[in-house]
């Protein structure tokens, strides 16, 4: 079983369900920051036609593959190196990429580079999908995102919130426009951009 935060595995079905709208089938998807694989170890039984590629930060990728190697020992096998501040070794090969929870855990320069990253590594029409609490027309979402993004930000002044509208322009940078946003429990987001 792959371990995980029990908020985390709260959102995991909403999170699904709307990969399940959105993603082709089939379909080659890249996962950027996948912790310990819990999107891609659900996806594996419940989305059979996405091919899933975890990724994790060099260091992190051994604890990544050991969470998957049991769950789903062949997506285990797919998982890959990639901190977005470096180049990915990538020709365009993926339909969509999916981040979960991610951009307001990277510094703000990492999250431009971050779609640098889905650049590289997504082809003419991919979907890029972002989950995770973000400030939304200059306004936080709940109470509790605008004490998380001040607790995060007292931690790592380069960490917090990010502004969808911001996110937007990092996309259309890369060609990619905004097609959907979802609510999603918790008062985060879902926001799917398509090149
Ligand atoms: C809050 S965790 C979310 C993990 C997973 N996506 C989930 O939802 O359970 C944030 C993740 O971002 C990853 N991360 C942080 N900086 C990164 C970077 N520069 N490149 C790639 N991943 C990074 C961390 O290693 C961590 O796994």
């Amino acid at each position: 079983m792959v371990t995980c935060a029990p908020a985390a595995a709260r959102n995991a079905s909403p999170i699904l369900d709307v990969l399940k709208r959105e993603l082709p089938n089939p379909c080659k998807l890249a996962e950027i920051g996948s912790g310990t694989g819990l999107h891609a170890a659900r996806a594996n039984t419940e989305l059979p036609l996405v091919e899933w590629h975890p990724s994790e930060l060099p260091g992190l990728v051994p604890r990544l593959v050991a969470s998957l190697s049991e769950a789903a020992p062949e997506v285990a096998e797919r998982a890959f190196a990639l901190d977005v501040d470096e180049p990915a070794d990538c020709d365009g090969e993926f339909d969509a990429a999916f981040s979960c929870n991610t951009a307001h855990i990277m510094s703000s320069d990492s999250v431009v580079r971050m779609f640098d990253r889905v650049d590289e590594l997504t082809r003419d029409g991919a979907k890029f999908l972002l989950y995770g609490p973000f400030i939304l027309e200059g306004r936080y979402t709940s109470e509790g995102n605008e004490q998380f993004d001040r607790h995060l930000r007292a931690k790592d002044p380069s960490m917090g919130l990010r502004k969808l509208e911001d996110l937007d322009q990092l996309a259309a940078l890369k060609g990619f426009a905004r097609s959907r946003l979802y609510g999603m429990p918790s008062n985060n987001l879902m926001a799917v951009w398509q090149r």
